[in-house]
This record gives C-alpha cells, sequence and structure tokens, in this order.
C-alpha cells in the first residue's frame, strides 16, 4: 500500500455547498473511497420516523441508534446506503428525512454513537469524507481539511437544479429548509458546524466544480510530497 492510499481528507460545509459532489470526484480520481457521513444521520432519521420515535427523546434515539446497523457502500455516483440492510439511498433524500436528519443528529448520545463508527469505517486511511464535524471531530488529525462554503443563495439554487423539476412553492420551501438547517447545524451545542483552525476555507460561490476539485487536488498532492 502506497502512502497515497493512507491519508484521510475531510471536507465540511454547509448544505450545497458542494462536498458531497467534490468528495466524490477527489475520491475517484486519487483511487480513494468516499463515505457521506450525513447518509448516516440522514438513515437514523429515516428509522425514527418510521418507528415514530420523537426527534426531541435523546435516550429513544441513542437507544434507537445502537440498535441500528447503516452501512455505506461507495458507489461512482454517491454512497449506497442501507438501513438494517434495506436499501434506502433514495429515500433518505426526500425533505422530510432532510429535516430530521439535521434535529436527530443534535442529539450528543447520538452523535457519540455515529462519530466511533465513523472512525472505525475510515481507520484504514484512504478516504475522503465528508460532513459537518470531520475535521473538527472525527478526524482532528486529518492529514487536509477543507471547509467549503457559499452565499446561502447559490446553495439553496444548487439544491433546487439538483432536486430537478419542482413549482415556486417547492423552490421556495427548499430554500427556508436549508436556512433552517444551517441555522440548526451551526448554533448547536455538540461539534456545530465550524471550519477546523487548520482547515482550508474554499468559498466556492463563484467557482466551478472541477476548480475546487483541482483545489483540492493540489492540497493533497502538496501534502503528498512532503510526507515522502
Ligand atoms: O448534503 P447535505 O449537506 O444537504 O446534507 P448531509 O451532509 O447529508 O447531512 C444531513 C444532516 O446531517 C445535516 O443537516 C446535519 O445536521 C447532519 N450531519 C451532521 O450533523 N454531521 C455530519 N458529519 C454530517 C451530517
Amino acid at each position: 500500500m502506497t502512502a497515497a492510499r493512507q491519508l484521510v481528507i475531510a471536507i465540511d460545509g454547509p448544505a450545497g455547498s458542494g462536498k458531497s459532489t467534490i468528495a466524490a470526484r477527489l475520491a475517484s480520481k486519487l483511487g480513494y473511497i468516499n463515505l457521506e457521513s450525513g447518509a448516516m444521520y440522514r438513515a437514523l432519521a429515516l428509522k425514527a420516523l418510521e418507528q415514530q420515535v420523537s426527534l426531541e427523546d435523546s435516550e429513544a434515539l441513542r437507544r434507537l441508534a445502537e440498535g441500528t446497523v447503516i452501512q455505506l457502500e461507495p458507489q461512482p455516483e454517491g454512497n449506497r446506503v442501507l438501513l438494517d440492510g434495506r436499501d434506502v439511498s433514495q429515500r433518505i433524500r426526500e425533505s422530510d428525512v432532510t429535516l430530521a436528519a439535521s434535529r436527530v443528529s443534535s442529539h450528543p448520545p447520538v452523535r457519540e454513537i455515529m462519530v466511533a463508527r465513523q472512525r472505525e469505517m475510515g481507520a484504514g486511511g484512504g478516504l475522503v469524507m465528508d460532513g459537518r464535524d470531520i475535521g473538527t471531530a472525527v478526524f482532528p488529525n486529518a492529514a487536509v481539511k477543507v471547509f467549503l462554503d457559499a452565499d446561502a443563495r447559490i446553495r439553496a439554487e444548487r439544491r433546487i437544479a439538483q432536486n430537478g423539476t419542482h413549482t415556486p412553492e417547492e423552490a421556495q420551501r427548499i430554500i427556508e429548509d436549508l436556512v433552517a438547517r444551517d441555522q440548526r447545524d451551526r448554533t448547536r451545542s455538540v461539534s456545530p458546524l465550524v471550519p477546523a483552525p487548520d482547515a482550508v476555507i474554499l468559498d466556492t460561490t463563484n467557482l466551478s466544480i472541477d476548480e475546487v476539485v483541482s483545489r483540492v487536488e493540489q492540497l493533497v498532492r502538496s501534502k503528498l510530497e512532503t510526507r515522502n
């Protein structure tokens, strides 16, 4: 195994900042795997909705998380997500699950369990993990940490484009949901969405996907050079 395979690359940022697209492209260029940590919170949120577990009940959510098997299978087009063996890859992207994920993830006991599992998944290195707290809490020693940001309006527009056809009312709801989720993620008491002190902050408002990928790739290459 080469040195290049060992690195952990943390990509954090708010919704619509381009994390998962950038992480997937970067991973495929480097021959790394890409794990989307948000998909784990989404899968747990789906189970909570299905089993009518209160999204406010920390203890019930902790028990639910403990008894749940969530598998992420990297594919070229993103992670395939299995919830207790069932493929929920599409369902977890819907708006009810998205909002529920942001609520579920604000509970410290839930985060503790998820962070431990994410560390196990990334123990071998050679991966790009994206989320909100990868550089601050999950892998504080990650070799490369990038925090992607962009104006809220641009981020909402990207999300609307991603979601395909929609009415003006649906578009408005996407914007409102994104702003509400951002606010919750940034102000929660445990692992709020903030850049790690040693993260490189990239404002992607006026950058294309290719430009962002190549900048992050440069960071990785220079890290690899200094290591060899
Ligand atoms: O792709 P998008 O940014 O819309 O969402 P995501 O990365 O799938 O994350 C969904 C939700 O999970 C976020 O709004 C966060 O509340 C939570 N999350 C988190 O708390 N920590 C992570 N490492 C990843 C996601």
